[in-house]
């Protein structure tokens, strides 16, 4: 389980499975960022009982452009600030690019990126060449891990290796930062500190820690403009005749599916993982046809369930 065989976990990476990595920080629950299967494994892990976003590390600087949009008006700043403190212990949140699956960033339009400077991080990411997600390698609720063993005690039996790299550097997470119209937002505090960060551009108030902390609360998170229907049969809930309804169903194809203006299925073949997967892509898709409403169907509260089943219940609450 603890493991020092960077191959096999380059390997297991590779075929979508999920390892814990020592970063400078902490040690982090990575999988490959771009395929959201392997995502979902993450959350699934972690029992996380929302969708939180997950913070992308990058292979190398340019993976950058690659994951994210880089305005032109920020451009400057966010190459100094890069310069100076990556790889490190730094994270930007950015504009997302397309390839980056929804359910990395919860449903936002954002990205956060890092680029750890760990040796054995930068090993792994570096033989995968593509982009990590990582949260910190606790399950939901526990303080970060800083050895292998803190990995184990929080997640044994759950994830298929723990690569041991010792204790962590930092041992507190990365400080996390938004640009906005020229100023740097702390959105999370880290070991870069607001005086370092005083050197670039103006440091806007951060926000409270509080609410970083569950950030699936925070306003800006995506929620639909499209009023959502939380429904336990669908056959229940025909469409009225002047109305174009949407339907999110949970597995399977519905006879009176017809009805329905747009159909998206969370899993054909009733698998969470794949649902959770799909959530916040099909949510999206549906919210931009511009219908009078969404019926989402419940999933089964169990496992990854709880969390699709909390995101929507938030989606459904306006
Ligand atoms: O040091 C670290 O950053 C560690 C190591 C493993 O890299 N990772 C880490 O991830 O602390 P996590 O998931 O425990 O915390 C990530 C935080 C989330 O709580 C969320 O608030 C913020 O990053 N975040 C991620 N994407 C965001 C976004 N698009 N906008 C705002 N905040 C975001
Ligand atoms: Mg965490």
């Amino acid at each position: 389980m603890i493991s020092t065989d960077r191959d096999a976990a380059v390997e297991l990476l590779r075929k979508g499975d999920v390892v814990a990595l020592p970063t400078e920080t902490v040690y982090g629950l990575a999988a490959n960022a771009l395929n959201a299967i392997a995502v979902a494994k993450i959350f699934e892990a972690k029992e996380r009982p929302h969708f939180d976003p997950l913070i992308v590390h990058l292979p190398n600087r340019d993976w950058l452009e690659r994951i994210s949009d880089v305005p032109a008006e920020h451009r400057q700043l966010i190459g100094r600030l890069a310069d100076k403190f990556w790889p490190g212990p730094f994270t930007m949140v950015l504009q997302k690019r397309e390839i980056v699956p929804d359910i990395v960033t919860a449903g936002l339009d954002t990205v956060a990126v890092r680029f750890s400077v760990h040796p054995l991080f930068a090993e792994i990411v570096g033989a995968l060449d593509e982009p990590l997600a990582a949260p910190s390698a606790n399950r939901f609720g526990c303080v970060s891990p800083t050895t292998a063993q803190h990995v184990l005690d929080e997640l044994g039996g759950r994830i298929p290796l723990i690569l041991d790299g010792g204790l962590t550097e930092h041992g507190i997470e990365s400080t996390i930062v938004a640009i906005q119209k020229g100023r740097i937002a702390i959105l999370r505090r880290g070991p870069i500190t607001h005086e370092q960060l005083t050197h670039f551009a103006e440091v806007a108030n951060s926000v409270a820690t509080a609410k970083i902390s569950s950030p699936g609360q925070l306003p800006s998170h995506y929620a639909p403009k499209t009023q959502l229907r939380l429904v336990d049969n669908v056959e229940a809930f025909p469409p009225q005749k002047n109305q174009r309804v949407g339907l999110l169903a949970w597995s399977g194809v519905f006879r009176s599916t017809q009805a329905f203006a747009a159909v998206r299925n969370l899993s054909d073949r009733g698998d969470l993982r794949e649902a959770a997967a799909n959530l916040f892509r099909y949510l999206r898709e549906l919210d931009a046809l511009d219908l009078d409403l969404i019926v989402a169907e419940r999933v089964p509260c169990e496992g990854l369930g709880a969390a699709i089943m909390d995101r929507l219940e938030r989606a459904s609450h306006r």
